[in-house]
């Protein structure tokens, strides 16, 4: 029997997505590197140091760690500015109505997000008391496609990882569950060819 359901953030529960791009975009234009939505669709959920790794493989020149780690430091910060501007209206369509409604069946609830500004998020759309636990890239070494984020929450829900859903907007995402031994619901066009257990376009639309 089912018992808990994690749920993705970036993309599940709030459109972080321009943001992220903006603040990619700052950097891959002061770098001289050719950077796009279509390329910034590569860098859903995975970890902020892949996501610079892939932006740099069209990079002119080598970068050193150093180097790197400057960047997406300083991509973070431009990032962190533009989150200022989410307020809980930017919570997508009828996801509090589904947290709701999987709440009555008696599931516990997750978050298991790549992003180490998840409580930062949460917060700003007024989430940070939602869920029964909130695992993030700060809590793991390895991050998505890697399934230690979710099987991390599973343990601290104390329900098996086959006793899961997991909701994911993002290919690196339905990976991962699938390698934690999950269920899984896709929301969004970019997971529709990855087979997801469930598939709808919005979180509001799916079924439980
Ligand atoms: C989410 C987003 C990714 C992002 C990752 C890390 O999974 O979908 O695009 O790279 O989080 O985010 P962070 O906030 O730690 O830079
Ligand atoms: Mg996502």
């Amino acid at each position: 029997m089912m018992k808990a359901i994690i749920f993705d953030l970036d993309g599940v529960i709030v459109s972080t997505d321009h943001y992220h791009y903006r603040a990619w975009k700052d950097i891959a234009d002061r770098e001289g590197v050719p950077f796009d939505e279509n390329r910034n669709v590569l860098l859903r959920g995975v970890s902020r140091e892949k996501s610079l790794e892939i932006l740099l493989e069209l990079a002119p020149r080598p970068y050193l760690a150093e180097e790197k780690a400057k960047l997406a430091e300083e991509k973070n910060g431009i990032y962190r500015r533009l989150l200022q501007e989410l307020t809980p209206d930017d919570i997508l369509p009828g996801v509090l109505k589904w947290i709701e409604h999987a709440k009555e069946k008696g599931l516990r609830t997750a978050i298991g997000s790549s992003s180490k500004n998840t409580d930062f998020i949460l917060e700003r759309i007024g989430l940070s008391e939602t869920f029964d636990t909130v695992v993030t890239g700060a809590d793991v070494t390895r991050s998505k496609p890697a399934p230690d984020i979710f099987l991390l929450a599973a343990e601290r829900l104390g329900v098996e990882p086959g006793d899961c859903w997991v909701v994911e907007d993002a290919p690196a995402g339905i990976e991962a569950a699938k390698s934690a031994g999950m269920k899984t619901i896709g929301v969004g066009e970019y997971v529709k060819d990855v087979a997801p257990d469930r598939w709808s376009l919005t979180l509001g639309e799916a079924e439980l």
